[in-house]
């Protein structure tokens, strides 16, 4: 039986609704997922009204197009934000629109590039910076699941590792997100990836994407420990994808100095620079 999916919008797909209705349209179609598929919404004279019965007035669907930051979740004919505080954390997420897949904001912090290239071009080049990708691939930081979604197109499986379930709670309300939760070649698993990679056996992965938070926000990710449990867990041959962030800033130049440096202190012995991607490219 197929379930109904939540619906999800942001201005993006309320803009459509806004012009059919100065068009005096009563029925426009526009995306109830994020711009992942076409539906045809109803229009009166003071609501929208969505498929499943739902229904919002007018003035939300106003508060919707000036916020050009959020996503919402309509619910019991309501629009909420999709935002979460973490206690455990000390962290706030929020579910920020683009043109295409949403991502995420960390304590105010964008988890994925949207700036030249949207969410999920950045997720090709990371793929594409240790194509192709076979076997087994662990991805150290789960995120939206974008990469390892991307990464599991091609591998045998894939293993996730995510730090905040509440991470996970948006993720589940985000349509670019569901084979993250529906593909059976990916395994998730919560906890710090610094300890959770100490339950592999060594030489356990062909590939490794590691996608950290920022350095500020993860510094023991980007350490020369961590680096050495990397090499641990990847094959003989194996690659690993390391995305840091954009070189040409200062922040970025240093920090790229620093893992370059710290992954041949681990033992990596070929370590290059793939700029398309932000990141390092490194061979075992
Ligand atoms: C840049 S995002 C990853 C984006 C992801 N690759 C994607 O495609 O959507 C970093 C993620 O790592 C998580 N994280 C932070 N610290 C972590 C840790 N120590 N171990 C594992 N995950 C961590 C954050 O909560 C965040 O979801």
């Amino acid at each position: 039986m197929m379930t109904r999916q939540p619906i999800v919008v942001s201005h993006f797909q309320v803009e459509p609704l806004l012009a059919a209705r100065r068009r005096g349209d009563k029925l426009v179609l526009t995306s109830l997922d994020l711009g992942l598929s076409q539906t045809e919404v109803h229009l009166e004279a003071d609501r929208v009204v969505f498929p499943d019965g739902q229904w919002l007035p007018w003035a939300t669907i106003d508060e919707i197009a000036a916020n050009g930051t959020a996503c919402f979740l309509v619910a019991d004919n309501t629009a909420s934000k999709i935002q979460a505080y973490s206690e455990e954390f000390g962290r706030f997420y929020s579910l920020m629109p683009t043109a295409t897949a949403p991502t995420v904001l960390i304590s105010g912090i964008l988890m994925h590039r949207i700036k030249r290239v949207d969410p999920i071009e950045d997720t090709r080049w990371k793929i594409r910076a240790i194509a192709p990708i076979t076997d087994r691939v662990l991805d150290t930081a789960t995120g939206l699941g974008y990469t390892a979604i991307a990464a599991a197109k091609t591998a045998d499986q894939v293993v996730t590792i995510e730090l905040d379930p509440t991470v996970q709670d948006l993720a589940r309300l985000n349509p670019w997100s569901r084979d993250l939760f529906e593909n059976p070649k990916i395994e998730r698993l919560y906890g710090d990836a610094f300890d959770v990679i100490q339950n592999f056996p060594e030489n356990a992965f062909a590939r490794i994407i590691h996608d950290p938070p920022t350095f500020t926000l993860a510094g023991h990710l980007y350490s020369t420990d961590f680096y050495r449990r990397l090499y641990r867990v990847l094959k003989r041959g194996g690659r690993l994808f390391h995305y840091i962030g954009d070189p040409q800033s200062p922040s970025g130049r240093r920090t790229t100095q620093g893992v370059i440096r710290r992954l041949q202190e681990a033992g990596f012995a070929q370590v290059s620079s793939y700029l398309p991607a932000n990141g390092v490219i490194v061979r075992k």
